[in-house]
Order: C-alpha cells, then sequence, then structure tokens
C-alpha cells in the first residue's frame, strides 16, 4: 500500500534534478531564513551546513503551496533537523531567534559587505575579517595589496550591487553579439545562467559562444576582447584559455567545480539609454569623466552615463555545446543535484565537457539537453523550472 503522506506533497523527490522549481514560489519567508543560514555556514567555511540548509530552501521552492504547519511537510525530503526547527519556529512565532541573531551578528554584516567586492571570496573576506574589517571602505583605506579584480570591485562596487535588468542584459546581449560577428561571422551566443530560466535580475549576464563548425571558435576570445577593448567597453577583463583535454581531465578526476573553457570574466561599460529632458533635464548632453573620484558612496546625483555591469563570456567547441549550455544555466544546486544524480544513481560522470559511463567505459555522446537528461534517466526539465 501507499505510504501515508501530507495531503499536500505526495511525491517530491531527493534530487533538485528530479523536481521542478519555478521562479515563483510559496515560501519566501521560509526560504529566505533558510538562506541566511547557508550564507552564514559559508562564511564560517562550513560547506556541508551550507549545502544542507541550501537544499531545505530548495525543496520548499518546489512546493506547490504555501506551508502552515509542520504536518504539511510530512513526506518533504532534505530536510534536516536544524532546518526543521527553523521552520516550526518560523510557522509559530513569525521568525527565528537564530536567524534574527545571525542577521544582527557584526561577522554576517561584514562577511556579506566584503564578500559583495567583485573579487573577494569568503577566504580573503574571512582573513581581512580577522584583521579588523568591516567595511568595503576599509579595504580601501587599510592599506591592503588589493589585486586588479578587487580594485575594480571596489572601484564599481555601487554598481556591481545594483541588479541587473533583463533589458539591461539584452543590450550586453547586442554589443557581444556584434563583437563576436565582426572576429568571427557565424558564430553564435546564447544567454545563459540565471536569465535563461527567466529571473526578471541578476548579478551578472551569462553567454555561452560557439561556432557550428568545430574548431572555429578557437582562439575567439581574445579577438572578442580586443574589439570590445577598442571601444571603450571593458572596464575589467580577466580572459583564461581553453585547457580542457578530454585524455586528461575526463572521468578519471572527481567532476571540477570549475570548467576549462576560454572564458572571460569581465566588467562592462553600458551607456544608460539617454533620460528623457523633460525627466532629467540635468542629464542630457552632460560629457561625464570615465575616472570616478570617489569610489564609494557615489551619491544618485552623480550617477554617470554609464553603468559597470558584470558579464561572463565562454566559448564552447560545438560538440561539448550541449554540456556546457547545462552547465551554465544552472541554478548552482540544480548542477550540484545533477553531477550527484549522475555519480550515485547512475555510475556516470557529469560535467560542463561530457558526459562519462563508468559501467560501460565511454564517453556519451549527447547533442542537446534533452538528450542529456535522457541518458541520465531524467524526465526532461526545462529552463524555467531549474530555480532550485
Ligand atoms: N558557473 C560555472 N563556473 C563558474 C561560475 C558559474 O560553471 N566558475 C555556472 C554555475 O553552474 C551557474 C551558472 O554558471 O549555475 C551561472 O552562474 P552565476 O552567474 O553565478 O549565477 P546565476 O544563476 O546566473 O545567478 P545570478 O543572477 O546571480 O547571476
Ligand atoms: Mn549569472
Ligand atoms: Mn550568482
Ligand atoms: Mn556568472
Amino acid at each position: 500500500t501507499e505510504p501515508s503522506h501530507g495531503a499536500m506533497v505526495p511525491t517530491l523527490k531527493g534530487y533538485a534534478c528530479q523536481r521542478r522549481t519555478p521562479l515563483q514560489h510559496h515560501n519566501a519567508l521560509l526560504t529566505d531564513a533558510l538562506l541566511v543560514l547557508a550564507e552564514n555556514a559559508e562564511f564560517c567555511e562550513d560547506e556541508g551546513r551550507s549545502v544542507a540548509f541550501r537544499r531545505a530552501g530548495a525543496v520548499l521552492k518546489a512546493l506547490p503551496q504555501a506551508v502552515h504547519k509542520m504536518e504539511d511537510l510530512q513526506g518533504v525530503p532534505c530536510l534536516g533537523g536544524h532546518s526543521q526547527r527553523v521552520i516550526k519556529e518560523i510557522l509559530e512565532d513569525g521568525t527565528s531567534r537564530e536567524v534574527e541573531m545571525v542577521l544582527q551578528s557584526e561577522q554576517y554584516q561584514a562577511m556579506k559587505a566584503l564578500t559583495n567586492i567583485f573579487g573577494v571570496g569568503v577566504k580573503t573576506a574571512d582573513r581581512w575579517f580577522r584583521e579588523g574589517l568591516r567595511l568595503p571602505s576599509d579595504a580601501l583605506n587599510s592599506g591592503h595589496k588589493l589585486n586588479h579584480a578587487q580594485q575594480a570591485g571596489l572601484q564599481y562596487y555601487d554598481d556591481l550591487n545594483t541588479p541587473v535588468t533583463k533589458a539591461e542584459a539584452d543590450s550586453i546581449g547586442q554589443i557581444v553579439e556584434e563583437a563576436v560577428q565582426a572576429v568571427l561571422p557565424g558564430a553564435e551566443i546564447t544567454l545563459t545562467g540565471g536569465f535563461r530560466r527567466g529571473k526578471p535580475t541578476g548579478h551578472d549576464v551569462d553567454f555561452l559562444i560557439t561556432h557550428p563548425e568545430e574548431g572555429k571558435e578557437e582562439g575567439l576570445m581574445p579577438k572578442v576582447v580586443s574589439w570590445l577593448e577598442a571601444r571603450g567597453l571593458l572596464l575589467y577583463q580577466k580572459t583564461n584559455i581553453n585547457s580542457y583535454l578530454e585524455a586528461t581531465d575526463g572521468p578519471a578526476r572527481p567532476p571540477h567545480n570549475m570548467d576549462r573553457f576560454e572564458r572571460c570574466f569581465s566588467i562592462f561599460r553600458l551607456e544608460r539609454p539617454r533620460a528623457s529632458p523633460e525627466q532629467h533635464p540635468q542629464a542630457v548632453g552632460e560629457e561625464q569623466p570615465q575616472e570616478r573620484g570617489s569610489p564609494l558612496g557615489r551619491r544618485a546625483s552623480e550617477s554617470p552615463g554609464w553603468k559597470a555591469v558584470r558579464v561572463d563570456l565562454v566559448v564552447s567547441p560545438v560538440s561539448q555545446f550541449a554540456f556546457a549550455l547545462l552547465g551554465w544555466t544552472g541554478s548552482q544546486l540544480f548542477e550540484r543535484d545533477l553531477r550527484r544524480w549522475a555519480g550515485q544513481e547512475k555510475r556516470m560522470s557529469l560535467s560542463s565537457h561530457a558526459l562519462y559511463d563508468s559501467t560501460q567505459n565511454r564517453y556519451l555522446r549527447p547533442c542537446s539537453e534533452a538528450e542529456i537528461f535522457a541518458l541520465l534517466g531524467l524526465e526532461f526539465i526545462p529552463p524555467s523550472e531549474r530555480n532550485a
């Protein structure tokens, strides 16, 4: 006989890649709280705890209704004891004391502000915190040696922490399209990341570039970067060459977090649409200097006619395009669970480059995302439902 589940959700599966997770869901109060705990665990470099809280949040995003009482969660997977206690407290009292304490804590607030600097990860932020730094401006004034990414991160801190809109992403897309066509006619660009999943805003814009003829894409990135730089469109860029070799980077190694495509982490200088004279009389025709005096705490009235926007460009050979597209569409938890599913349930190794079957000892060669899901024995989940 069927086990008796809560009336609401008979069959939520344990891997995010087995579930449909839309962007809009019904439990934001709970998922926001769990996200704070996940971030805090990450700041304490406790990856396991962080993933556990993220998994708990992700499963709540897949529920078709709001949770009102603990019985609504019967049969729902991925909820550890700690997450359940937090959920219970919020359902009963409206807030969780633990979450409120974290939000108030000096460490969480400082780590949040410092890791919001482009180029500053948890390790650096943690070292700075222990040295007494609390705010991004402290990093400027402390005499710490900053690398180029961190300098740009501080210089454009406000813009880079203002969400990128879909309209801005589309404008960037037109520029990238023009650049790519100019240096390699016939190349194709695809918007990936959160915008492909239907998000209305993002922290950056992600593009995947390929060419229908294998090999034509080699060395494309430096040419695209030169084209953009010659037009003053890049405020920062770091380009990596492709270092993927199937023979050495394939199944023998554990799946890498970082893929090995030719890629560019960049900051674009995006012209703002001209404001109409009635709305902003002083903004029209006003030449703005490219260098800003004070990188932090710029007031809105000083806003120049452009915005700094983080853009990730990735070049894939067409033979790996389906893997690259799947790998760069996210969400990060969806990707993590795809790889975990492949390894634990199918004895396969999935990366953004390839799929290896350890039972047959051979690479599988799917040509589309749909074929990859099928080979993994998964129902196809469209990008708009990968928002785990
Ligand atoms: N990714 C990756 N390797 C990296 C960075 C990102 O493979 N070094 C992949 C991740 O799997 C992620 C996707 O690229 O799912 C997009 O990453 P990111 O831009 O960080 O996140 P988004 O989902 O696009 O969300 P946001 O709106 O915050 O940009
Ligand atoms: Mn993104
Ligand atoms: Mn992100
Ligand atoms: Mn990105």
